[in-house]
């Protein structure tokens, strides 16, 4: 893995940096955040929530990192449902100066080795809004494809927005 590991609390401060510096940048793209959200406390918190998710197997919670290695973005598991579903969904973003050179479509692609060969699951699912382009085509890159249409999914910006929602199968190549 060069482009994603396990968050740590240690990120805490450099992700609190990136999530004040790019606050107007993802919230079309996010859920609205609490004020807390975008604070160095808000983001130990969010750190701790996620490993204790991740202890208890219900989330793979990791950081993408640049060229250098230096934190850039987030991206997860969430949602991880086994039994007869072996499932669970990708989530991710990356701040805006880190954009635009293939870091999502590689982290992506980390994740599915991750889904797929170290957790063992059978399906990996992602949503976007229909405006958000650059995500899909990062999800295209990687072999999820469209199947179906979700009105209303998800509260994104403040508002229920309907979604595209991808998947990919370890059948899929
Ligand atoms: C979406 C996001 C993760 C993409 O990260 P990124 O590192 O820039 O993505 P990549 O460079 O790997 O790939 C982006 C792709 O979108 C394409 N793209 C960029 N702008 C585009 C546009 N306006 N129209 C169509 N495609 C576009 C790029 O060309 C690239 O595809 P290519 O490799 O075929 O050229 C990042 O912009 C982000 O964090 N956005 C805000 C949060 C978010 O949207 N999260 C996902 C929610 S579902």
């Amino acid at each position: 893995m060069t482009t994603t590991r396990l968050v740590d609390l240690e990120d805490a401060a450099v992700l609190t940096d990136l999530v004040v510096r790019n606050r107007d940048f993802l919230a079309p793209w996010e859920p609205v955040r609490p004020d807390s959200y975008f604070t160095f406390q808000g983001q130990v918190a969010v750190i701790a929530e996620a490993l204790e998710r991740y202890e208890e197997g219900t989330q793979v919670p990791r950081v993408v990192l640049d060229e250098a290695g230096a934190v850039v973005g987030r991206i997860n598991l969430n949602n991880v449902v086994r039994g007869a579903f072996e499932s669970a969904s990708v989530g991710y973003w990356l701040a805006q100066e880190a954009g635009g050179r293939g870091l999502a479509t590689k982290a992506v692609a980390e994740m599915v080795t991750v889904g797929f060969q170290l957790e063992g699951l059978h399906r990996l699912e992602a949503g976007t809004v229909r405006e958000n382009v650059r995500s899909q085509a990062v999800l295209e890159h990687n072999g999820f494809v469209q199947f179906g249409y979700a009105p209303r999914y998800l509260s994104i910006a403040g508002r229920w927005q309907d979604h595209l929602l991808f998947q990919r199968t370890t059948e899929d190549v």
